[in-house]
């Protein structure tokens, strides 16, 4: 039987959208920051504490170890299949997006020439910064990508990617701007330079799903608290060959076949990817978790999904753009695209801060949670003239009631704003 959307239904996987803080009902339009968890990540991550337990890999071959390790070879599998990964191999487990974009920011092996990495101007800190340090230390020379109203120009791009490109880094989908940038175009621009693709899947996930091959994307990461997962865990996508091209970047136990000498110093043998790319004790807990989480999502009809989302966004941002006190960042065909709304303030009495106090203690018996300030995305906020914008981000959870009592707090504020609000 085909299955179809509820966004309804779904909500009572989510005990937390029922609890009341200081005796109010919360409207969470924060996603993007995490996404809420469903009953069944929680049940799956105490069924493995609880009963399972011990520690897999290849350290202990007791039974309880290997009941771990055919879970974590079981995710890794899932994981790979939920993003269209041609092996699990390809499936490296990190603590997050973040953690990936460091390992391959320290480990790609940037050769002679090709010593440049081109990042647009929507990056994410968590991808800026990286690869920022490495230019500071030399081992690369970052060139930025700037893009208008969270649009990239692949023209533009095209441009700027040459023959001394080593990679290119893109998010696939902004957290300030919302929207989903084009990786399968972006990946032919870097590749007709030899050069790689990394995507930032960190929110692009959440609404859409990934099939890195399609789109022919070198390597990609992701968090699981993003997808109604637990957090500290994620994952760096790469192509088998590249990931076994990488430098060090973590080293220790259960990522060496041997250890030799050789006469001066201890020798490692490393193995290939991913148990050499991932150093101690994994997190088997939160990689139950994950693929509980990817099983969730995996149920959830994708057009259904994506249909509702774009309303959301769509029905957000046409109620804002009827109110001229805000201004609404990105274009309506756009913000379709993906799960977030942006807008920051157009009138001089309109402060973020206080905004987000209002909603969440002047409203009569709800809170709205969404976020305010940078979104840990500066260079995306140069040139914005504000110091901080106000973000909606939707999941399969979110309602169009709510986006509407979201849209109903910002006219009681904006009048108390016009009363002269202390
Ligand atoms: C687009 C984007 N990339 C990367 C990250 C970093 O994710 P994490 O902190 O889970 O590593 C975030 C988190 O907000 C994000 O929104």
């Amino acid at each position: 039987m085909k299955k179809t959307f509820d966004a309804v239904r779904l909500r009572a996987q989510y005990p937390c959208l029922r609890r009341e803080i200081e005796g109010k009902r919360p409207v969470y339009l924060d996603s993007a920051c995490t996404a809420l968890k469903p009953r069944r990540v929680a049940e799956g991550m105490r069924d493995f504490y609880l009963n399972r337990g011990g520690c897999g890999g290849k350290r202990s071959a007791n039974l309880f170890s290997r009941g771990v390790e055919a879970l974590a070879v079981q995710a890794r599998q899932e994981v790979a299949d939920f993003i269209g990964a041609g092996s699990a191999d390809e499936i490296v487990f990190t603590s997050g997006t973040t953690e990936a974009a460091n390992l391959l920011a320290h480990a790609f092996p940037y050769r002679g020439r090709r010593r440049e990495v081109v990042l647009t101007d929507l990056e994410h800190n968590s991808i800026l910064l990286p690869f920022c340090e490495a230019a500071r230390r030399g081992d690369v020379v970052l060139r930025i990508c700037p893009t208008r109203e969270g649009r990239l120009d692949l023209d533009r791009l095209a441009g700027m990617v040459s023959a001394r490109t080593a990679l290119v880094a893109m998010t696939r989908s902004s957290n300030v701007f919302g929207g989903a940038l084009p990786a399968a175009e972006a990946a032919r621009i870097a590749h007709r330079q030899g050069a790689c693709l990394f995507v930032d899947d960190a929110q692009y996930l959440s609404s859409h799903r990934e099939d890195v091959r399609a789109a022919d994307v070198d390597f990609a990461a992701f968090s699981a608290h993003k997808l109604g997962g637990p957090f500290g865990v994620g994952v760096l996508y790469g192509k088998r060959r590249l990931l076994n091209r990488l430098g060090r970047y973590k080293v220790g136990g259960g990522t060496v076949r041997s250890v030799g000498w050789d006469g001066k110093l201890p020798l490692p043998d490393y193995l290939g990817a991913p148990a050499g790319l991932e150093a101690g004790v994994p997190n088997f807990g939160g990689i139950v978790g994950l693929m509980e989480a990817v099983r969730f999502l995996r149920d959830i009809p994708e057009d259904g999904l994506r249909r509702h989302i774009a309303g959301l966004a769509a029905r957000a941002a046409e109620g804002l753009s009827r109110r001229p006190a805000v201004e609404v960042l990105g274009r309506p065909e756009d913000l379709r695209q993906g799960a977030i709304v942006s807008f920051k303030p157009a009138h001089a009495g309109f402060s973020p801060i206080d905004f987000n106090l209002y909603l969440n203690h002047e409203l009569r018996g709800h809170f709205i949670a969404v976020r305010v300030g940078e979104h840990c995305a500066h260079l995306a906020h140069r040139g914005l003239g504000a110091p901080a914008t106000v973000r909606l981000s939707f999941f399969a959870y979110s309602l169009a009631s709510e986006v509407d009592l979201f849209l109903d707090a910002l006219d009681g504020y904006l009048s108390s704003v016009r009363r002269g609000r202390a």
